[in-house]
């Protein structure tokens, strides 16, 4: 459960009340609509630092004292914020160090949001107060169901203190200037460090400095994260969170989770794109991901019951395209889902993002609607509440890789190196067969797993290869491809030969000689099982050195040569993919690996734009989702007999799900798994 005591799937959003504190009626309208709405569930106070501390040490809890009453006497809990991600405007007055700095040292103004100096004494000390304050307050108030701490913490500040404090950052990591200087191949262009403080923060021409400053900015903000927590912690013992930002390209989200007692995140997928397919299998993956972070269900701390207003071009969601995105958060493991926003603000750059209420106040939009009939229908899934998942495959999505891998000058730029979409295109071939996966990093237990996927791992970890050597040898199957273990932590190249330097070169049973990045108009394809793939932007040149090929180039001067290998070893074996191809080979490779290692998936049988999804509850069963892709009605024949929770509460042996449809079913005693 993520709130003690509270056996119920989270309904609710952020609410911010305190924007209405001088509007007659309007909080309560929201009550009686928050009613209407099934709603049980509210992050308050996000932004409410001046509306709680108007002035130095002046507080005014009256407004939050009385929104606190309310939801305990109708039964509903409260994320409470910690208000840090908006600083008053007397805080950077008085303390102008809380504003960041940008590279030159030169200090922002004031206004906007999240863009405080995470080093910064004064804006430290103040948060700290002011969290105080709050558990204080609110630690024993029966309403709290836990903390909201920040918002989307991200950013990277240039002030002296942040350069003093990456210079020790380095000192701890390095313990010795030769060392940096050797791990960071320095001597290139003559950039010989004789002093810590000649290391450039936002040094993206050095790749091993580069990498730190970002590993550097996550630990900062994980440790202002932790003071957040522990001002906290000193009166209130609620379960904490922060709410992540999915695939953030600059936070390494894997170091947030141990602090987390549950995990959230902020999902706004675009379904007006035309590919549903992709758009629901990158929401997928980072389900996966949120669920394997602390291997226990997560919540989906915002989303939109309309659409974010800054989209391209925001149409409306079509019938059906709600309610399947919820439902596909709860398939993959949320045990909640929320809506940025309750209500529409009247005025500045959010006022026409979608909310579940709109300026007219009224409970008669579509979007009213929908999220009322969601949050009644949500009421018959009590029993899902802490439900468990049990992938037997993980896919391997490391922050410090993609990090090395885009810094590179190398293999083409962004549109060719594609570290996102590539590892998705892997997630997407498993997932299309309806298999239960876990995204994790390379630093988990490979043990519980039979499939390893680790698409483009440019950066392997000290003892990487043992563990995937241990892996492969009890049983498990490794999938590796193109652009693997070129580089080590430093983003310093390994001697010895490409995947991983000796160790990973054995242990694949492959030397990758050269890579070979393919203009559109170079041709080259791959032959696997009697079958020719085209290959697209990267193939590289392989060696056998233990490996088997199961798959050569067709065309050029390498025609003939391997492209797809596989190494046995122990019990289990090593594939290694040389090329990048289309979904075709990765839909034909995987649904052939996964016959051979007998993964079994969620439910067989289902039409190609179904997937389903399972959670397993401890004392009642499982539950089935289903999903339609597809902008027409699809019939779903089930293995066995299960109820349909979800809109008839009947026992049934085929489903029609509606275009765009999703649905939940509960089964007593699953098949054998
Ligand atoms: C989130 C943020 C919210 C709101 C929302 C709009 O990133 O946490 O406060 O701005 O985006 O989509």
């Amino acid at each position: 459960m993520i709130i003690r005591n509270f056996r119920k799937i989270l309904h609710g959003g952020d609410y911010n009340p305190d924007q209405w504190l001088h509007v007659p009626g309007v909080i309560d309208r929201d009550f009686e609509l928050m009613g209407k709405a099934h709603c049980n569930t509210f992050s308050v106070g996000i932004f409410s630092w001046a509306q709680l501390e108007p002035e130095p040490d002046r507080f005014e809890f009256a407004w939050l004292d009385s929104i606190f009453e309310r939801c305990g006497g109708s039964g509903k809990k409260i994320f409470l914020a910690t208000p840090s991600a908006s600083k008053p405007a007397w805080l950077a007055h008085f303390w102008p160090d809380s504003r960041r700095a940008d590279r030159a040292g030169i200090r922002q103004w004031w206004g906007a949001r999240q863009n405080s100096c995470f080093s910064s004494p004064g804006y430290r000390e103040r948060v700290r107060i002011i969290n105080r304050k709050l558990a204080e307050r609110y630690a024993h108030h029966p309403a709290l169901g836990g903390w909201h701490i920040g918002n989307e913490y991200h950013g990277e500040c240039g002030c002296p203190l942040c350069r003093d404090k990456f210079h020790h950052f380095l000192r701890r990591r390095y313990g010795t200037l030769e060392n940096l200087n050797q791990a960071y191949a320095s001597a290139f262009w003559g950039h010989t460090f004789t002093d810590w403080d000649q290391v450039e923060p936002f040094d993206y021409s050095m790749d091993g400095a580069a990498l730190d400053w970002w590993r550097f900015c996550t630990e900062l903000i994980v440790d202002f994260f932790k003071m957040e927590i522990d001002a906290v912690r000193e009166y209130s013992d609620a379960p904490v969170t922060t709410n992540m930002m999915g695939l953030f390209p600059t936070l390494d989200y894997w170091k947030f989770a141990p602090l987390c007692d549950f995990i959230s995140d902020d999902c706004y997928p675009d379904w007006s794109g035309g590919d549903t397919e992709q758009e629901a299998a990158r929401l997928s993956f980072r389900h996966d991901m949120h669920y394997a972070m602390l291997d226990k269900p997560f919540v989906m701390m915002e989303s939109c019951p309309g659409v974010p207003n800054y989209m391209n071009r925001p149409a409306l969601r079509r019938p059906g395209e709600f309610e399947r995105e919820m439902l596909l958060a709860l398939g993959h493991g949320a045990d909640g889902t929320l809506y940025f926003q309750w209500r529409k603000s009247a005025n500045n750059c959010e006022k026409f993002h979608g909310a579940v209420i709109g300026h007219d106040g009224s409970d008669q939009t579509a979007v009213f609607r929908r999220v009322a009939s969601y949050g009644e229908k949500l009421e018959r899934l009590g029993g899902l509440a802490g439900a468990r998942k049990n992938p037997r495959i993980a896919l391997i999505y490391d922050w410090e890789s993609k990090w090395a891998l885009e810094q590179c000058s190398f293999g083409g730029g962004e549109k060719c190196k594609q570290h996102d979409e590539t590892i998705l295109s892997h997630y997407r071939a498993l997932w299309n067969r309806n298999m239960d996966i876990a995204v994790i990093d390379s630093g988990q237990d490979f043990t519980r797993y039979k499939l390893l996927a680790v698409p483009m791992l440019f950066l392997f970890k000290r003892g990487l290869a043992e563990r995937l050597r241990k892996f492969a040898e009890q049983g498990g199957t490794v999938v590796a491809t193109y652009l693997s273990g070129y580089v080590d932590e430093s983003n310093r190249c390994f001697f010895g030969g490409n995947p991983g330097g000796p160790d990973g070169r054995a242990l694949f049973g492959v030397w990758n000689e050269d890579l070979d990045t393919l203009p559109p108009e170079i041709p080259q394809s791959i032959r696997w099982k009697g079958k020719s793939y085209p290959v697209l932007d990267y193939a590289e040149i392989l060696h056998l050195e233990g490996a088997e090929a199961e798959g050569v180039y067709t065309q050029d001067f390498y025609a003939g040569t391997p492209a797809v290998t596989r190494k046995r070893l122990g019990k289990g074996c090593l594939i290694y993919l040389g090329a990048r191809t289309g979904m075709e080979f990765l839909n034909d490779f995987y649904g052939a690996l996964l016959e051979e290692t007998r993964i079994e998936p969620v439910l067989r049988g289902l039409p190609d734009s179904v997937r389903a999804e399972r959670r397993t509850a401890h004392s009642s069963g499982d539950y089935y989702f289903l999903f339609n892709l597809s902008a027409h009605e699809q019939t779903v024949p089930l293995p066995f007999a299960m109820i349909d929770v979800w809109n008839c509460g009947m026992e049934t042996e085929s489903v029609i799900l509606p275009p765009n449809g999703a649905t939940v079913l509960h089964a007593e005693r699953g098949p054998e798994k």
